[in-house]
């Protein structure tokens, strides 16, 4: 699947939440189920390219990308969900969104010794998302070994803020 199909089936919606912000709907990619299989695929593909052994799925949007590769690689899948959705014991980190702020929290037994994760979501935008994911990993004694997203918003920096992360896009667009 090249970029082009890709951004035809996310739609640009200016002005939402707030105004000046450009918000990606991923609702049509979504309800075309071949173009959603052929996506899941690629990203599979890139994180198989990591040697990741196990995905952290990035709430809200990155459960639904998470999810089917997790099948698709027979892959471990954790949530990181903001604050107080998960039950058990946790640890958190809070970021700033392009729009806010907000935190994440995984399960403290998570992982058992060091394993290689590859963290899933829908778009990188500044990267408070995803970077708070990558510590997230490391305090809990994993390695984030890539960040693969569907889409990067690539001027906002956050491919920088991962720091020695790889990120692997799908798609690259301007905010
Ligand atoms: C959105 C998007 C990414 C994040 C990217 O999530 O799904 O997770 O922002 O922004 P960043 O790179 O600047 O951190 P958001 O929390 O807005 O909504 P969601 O819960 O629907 O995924
Ligand atoms: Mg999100």
């Amino acid at each position: 699947m090249d970029a082009k199909t890709i951004s035809k089936l996310v739609r640009k919606v200016p002005d939402y939440p707030q105004p000046g912000v450009v918000f990606r709907d991923i609702t049509p990619l979504l309800a075309d189920a071949d173009a959603f299989a052929d996506v899941v695929e690629a990203m599979s593909t890139r994180i198989e390219a990591h040697h990741a052994r196990a995905l952290v799925a990035l709430e809200a949007r990155g459960f639904l990308f998470g999810a089917a590769i997790a099948s698709r690689l027979q892959m471990p899948l954790h949530l990181a969900r903001k604050p107080g959705k998960l039950p058990c014991e946790t640890v958190r980190r809070s970021y700033a969104l392009e729009y806010g702020e907000d935190g994440l929290e995984l399960h403290a037994d998570a992982f058992a010794g060091d394993t290689r994760c590859a963290i899933v979501d829908d778009v990188l935008a500044t990267g408070g998302t995803a970077a708070a994911a990558a510590e997230l990993i490391s305090a809990l004694g994993a390695k984030p070994v890539c960040c693969v997203v569907l889409l990067e918003l690539e001027s906002l920096g956050g491919r920088k803020r991962l720091g020695e992360v790889p990120v692997e896009s799908l798609l690259i667009d301007e905010p």
